[in-house]
C-alpha cells in the first residue's frame, strides 16, 4: 500500500467541510464561564443551564482527549434545544477535533449497508494527528546560473548558489528545479526554502541586505533576515486528518475524488485493517497521535436493533469517538423488534450512557431566543409584536414561532414597513397553521380528505 498522501486530504477537506447555516446558525458555543457554569444568555444560547453545564463537562473530557468510547444521550421534549446543544459543542470544539453529525434516518438512505454507514460515521469522527519531519534547504540566493545546451534542444542544466550567515554552497540544478525556480521568479537576493523530498520551492521574501538596491520594488515586498547556521534543516509539520479520509484515499476503487462527491461507496474491510495497522505503527514510532472526536447521532430512535448492537460493540474499541445521541421519544418500540424501551433504545445500550435531559422553556427564555433569532435574520420587530410572538411560542411551539419571524418579515416588507408589527404577526399566524390548529382542521373536515382513517383508529 502506498503511503497515504496527507497533503492531498488537507486540501480537499477545506472544500468539503460543510458550513452549517439555518436553524442553529445563531449558536456559537455553549456559553459557559471558566467554572463551566452556564451564563444565562451567551454565545446565542439561552437558559437550559443544567443541560449546558453537563454538556460542558463532557466537552472538557473530549478536549483532554484521553477517553474513548463514552456515550451520551440528550433526551427531552421536542424543541427544547437538544440539537442546539450538540451544535454548541461542535462550535466549542473548534476545527481541530473532528465532529460528525448525522440523523438516525440517514444511514438507511445511503447506498450502503447500515453498518458500513455507521462505520464510516465512526471513522469520520476520529482524527489522526500526523507529525512529519521534512528536510529542507533554507538560504539566500547568491546566484542562479542556467546553461542552455549549445544545440538549442535538450535538457537545461544549471547551478544555484545559496548561503546562510555562516556558509555558502553550490547546488547542481536539474530540469525540474530550473522550471520551479523560473515559475517562482526566484532571483539573487531572495530567501528561499526547498523541500528536499518534493523539490517544492517556497519564497520567504527578500534579504534585508538587498533592501537598499530595491527601492523601486512595491511596498508588498517582504524583507527577511538571511538564515543562520546550516543550509540543511529539519522542520516538523503537523496535519490532522480523519481515519475515513485516509480510508478513502487508499481505497483503490474509489480514489480521493470520492471525497468531493461524498459518494465513497463501501470500503473494503482489508483496506481498513491495513490503515489501522499503519496508524498503529505511526503511533508507536511517535509519528502520529489519535484525536478522538465526536459522532453526533440526532433522532437516534430511528436506528434499529442491528444498529444499536453495532454501537454497543463499536464503543468498546480503543479507537472509538465520543458518541452523542439525541432523542425526543419516551417509552417506545425499538425498531426491528416488538419490544418497548425508554427512548426506543435497548436497555443494554442505555446502561452505558450518560443521560442529559432538557426541560421546556419559560416565557422569558422563549422571548430571548426569539430576540436572538430576529438579530440573526436581520429582522426589526416592534416590542408588542415580540410579545405576541412569544405568546404564540408558548401556546404552540418555539419552532413555529421561529418560523413566523421570516414570514412576518416578508409580509412587513411587502407593505413597505420599517419593522414587523403586531398585524404582520397576526397575518402570518392566520396564513400558516401550527400543528394543533392543523390537527383540529383535519378533525373538522375529515370527510373531505382521501384515505381518512379517523373513524377506525383514535388520534
Ligand atoms: N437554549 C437555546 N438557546 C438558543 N436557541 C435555542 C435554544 N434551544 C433551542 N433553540 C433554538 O430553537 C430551535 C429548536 O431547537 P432544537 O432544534 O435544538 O430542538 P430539539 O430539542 O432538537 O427538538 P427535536 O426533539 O424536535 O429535535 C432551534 O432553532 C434552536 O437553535
Ligand atoms: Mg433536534
Amino acid at each position: 500500500m502506498a503511503a497515504p498522501t496527507v497533503e492531498k486530504v488537507q486540501e480537499i477537506r477545506e472544500v468539503t467541510r460543510i458550513e452549517r447555516i439555518g436553524a442553529h446558525s445563531h449558536i456559537r458555543g455553549l456559553g459557559l464561564d471558566d467554572a463551566l457554569d452556564a451564563r444565562n444568555v451567551s454565545q446565542g444560547m439561552v437558559g437550559q443551564t443544567e443541560a449546558r453545564r453537563a454538556a460542558g463537562v463532557i466537552l472538557e473530557m473530549i478536549k483532554e482527549g484521553k477517553i474513548a468510547g463514552r456515550a451520551v444521550l440528550i433526551a427531552g421534549h421536542p424543541g427544547t434545544g437538544k440539537t442546539a446543544i450538540a451544535m454548541g459543542m461542535a462550535q466549542a470544539l473548534g476545527t481541530d477535533t473532528p465532529f460528525t453529525s448525522i440523523a438516525g434516518s440517514e444511514i438507511f438512505s445511503l447506498e450502503m449497508s447500515k453498518t458500513e454507514a455507521l462505520t464510516q460515521a465512526f471513522r469520520k469522527s476520529i482524527g489522526v494527528r500526523i507529525k512529519e519531519e521534512t528536510e529542507i534547504i533554507e538560504g539566500e540566493v547568491v546566484e542562479i546560473q542556467i546553461d542552455r545546451p549549445a544545440t538549442g534542444t535538450g535538457a537545461k542544466v544549471g547551478k544555484l548558489t545559496l548561503k546562510t550567515t555562516e556558509m555558502e554552497t553550490i547546488y547542481d540544478l536539474g530540469q525540474k528545479m530550473i522550471e520551479s525556480l523560473t515559475k517562482e521568479k526566484v532571483q539573487a537576493g531572495d530567501i528561499i526554502t526547498i523541500d528536499k523530498a518534493t523539490g517544492k520551492i517556497t519564497k520567504l521574501g527578500r534579504s534585508f541586505t538587498r533592501a537598499r538596491d530595491y527601492d523601486a520594488m512595491g511596498a508588498q515586498t517582504k524583507f527577511v533576515q538571511c538564515p543562520e547556521g546550516e543550509l540543511q534543516k529539519r522542520k516538523e509539520v503537523v496535519h490532522t486528518v480523519t481515519l475515513h479520509e485516509i480510508d478513502v484515499i487508499n481505497s483503490r476503487t474509489q480514489g480521493f475524488l470520492a471525497l468531493f462527491s461524498g459518494d465513497t461507496g463501501e470500503i473494503k474491510g482489508e483496506v481498513r485493517e491495513q490503515i489501522n495497522s499503519k496508524v498503529a505503527e505511526w503511533r508507536e514510532e511517535g509519528k502520529a497521535e489519535i484525536v478522538p472526536g465526536v459522532l453526533f447521532i440526532d433522532e437516534v430512535h430511528m436506528l434499529d436493533i442491528e444498529c444499536f448492537s453495532f454501537l454497543n460493540r463499536a464503543l468498546e474499541s480503543d479507537m472509538a469517538p465520543i458518541l452523542i445521541m439525541a432523542t425526543n421519544r419516551g417509552i417506545t418500540r425499538i425498531r426491528g423488534t416488538q419490544y418497548q424501551s425508554p427512548h426506543g433504545i435497548p436497555i443494554d445500550l442505555l446502561d452505558r450512557l450518560l443521560i442529559i435531559s432538557t426541560t421546556p422553556y419559560q416565557e422569558k427564555e422563549i422571548k430571548q431566543i426569539l430576540t436572538i433569532r430576529c438579530e440573526e435574520e436581520d429582522v426589526e420587530m416592534s416590542d408588542e409584536a415580540l410579545i405576541v410572538l412569544t405568546r404564540i411560542g408558548m401556546e404552540t411551539s418555539l419552532r413555529y414561532a421561529i418560523q413566523l419571524i421570516t414570514t412576518a418579515n416578508l409580509v412587513s416588507r411587502k407593505r413597505k414597513g420599517t419593522e414587523v408589527d403586531v398585524d404582520d404577526i397576526k397575518r402570518v399566524y392566520s396564513l400558516f397553521l401550527d400543528e394543533s390548529r392543523s390537527t383540529q382542521f383535519l378533525k373538522e373536515y375529515q370527510q373531505e380528505f382521501m384515505f381518512n382513517e379517523l373513524g377506525k383508529t383514535s388520534l
